[in-house]
């Protein structure tokens, strides 16, 4: 059965689309079959992110009916497969983005997992991305105005009825000022899945039009993200293996034969 999962915020920038190209590289890696669509169509950034912003086709083809859905799907070389919206201002002419639920109801049964980025604010755009999912997660950073535009969205999706699984904060600093996970979680009334750290190989990644997962994947955020795929698929998580440092078995042999 396909889940059709919406990353979703009320407020910009908080992390949406590093998370949809990194849940899409870690449920690969734990062997499932997924899609990755840039469900935002005004200021799209999934492609760009992965190296895939210019492609022939996009959704705003699809969304336009010049193009077939199957013709704008590519495979992203990590495994997973990508649906890249255009970045191009011109082909938002005579795009319908009230079409995005008929388009991700055409993705069932294509894939085990469809994850979608969504546009931030709570316009028509976010509105469609919305309707188009069956579930969704909230991000939002530890700060008063994400959580508080997290909660106007979150509204929005129980009022639709739409399953939400849960609150993922992302980029946690730690410090003083930050809202703790406890306060968000009281704020919004839903568990939180995830806490993902302020880290400087996102940025990184992000330059290199790489997946964290792929390009630093014993990094802190990736660590995070690994554990949040794994939870999403209802397995049990292992911690992982030490890559590229040693591992504490292989610093005792070593200690041990010195
Ligand atoms: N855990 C993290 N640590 C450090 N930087 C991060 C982290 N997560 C995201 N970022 C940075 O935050 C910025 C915004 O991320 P992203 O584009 O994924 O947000 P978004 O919610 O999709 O934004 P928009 O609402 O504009 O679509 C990016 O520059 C990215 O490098
Ligand atoms: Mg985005």
């Amino acid at each position: 059965m396909t889940r059709l999962i919406l990353l979703t915020s009320g407020k910009g920038g908080v992390g949406k689309t590093t998370l949809t190209s990194n849940l899409a590289a870690a449920l690969s890696d734990l062997g499932e079959n997924v899609i990755a669509m840039d469900a935002n169509l005004t200021t799209p950034n999934l492609g760009l992110q992965l190296g895939m912003h210019l492609v022939p086709r996009t959704l705003h083809d699809v969304l336009r009916g010049d193009t077939r859905l199957r013709d704008a799907i590519y495979p992203h070389p990590y495994g997973f497969k990508v649906i890249p919206a255009s970045i191009g201002l011109n082909d938002l002419k005579g795009v319908d983005v009230g079409r995005l639920p008929e388009v991700s109801f055409n993705l069932l049964g294509k894939a085990d997992y469809v994850i979608m980025d969504s546009a931030a604010g709570l316009g028509r755009e976010a509105l469609s991305a919305l309707s188009a999912s069956d579930e969704i997660m909230i991000v939002t950073n530890p700060d008063l105005p994400s959580v508080t535009d997290a909660l106007k969205m979150l509204k929005l999706a129980q009022e639709s009825r739409i399953k939400v699984i849960g609150t993922v904060v992302n980029r946690i600093k730690g410090n003083e000022h930050e809202l703790s996970t406890g306060e968000i979680k009281d704020l919004l009334g839903i568990s939180i899945i995830a806490e993902i750290p302020e880290d400087v190989n996102v940025a990184k990644s992000i330059a290199e039009k790489k997946p964290l997962i792929q390009y630093s994947p014993d990094s802190p955020a990736a660590v995070e993200i690994k554990r949040l795929a794994t939870f999403l698929t209802g397995r049990k998580y292992k911690k992982p293996e030490l890559t590229k440092t040693e591992s504490l078995l292989q610093r005792i042999i070593r200690w041990l034969i010195r």
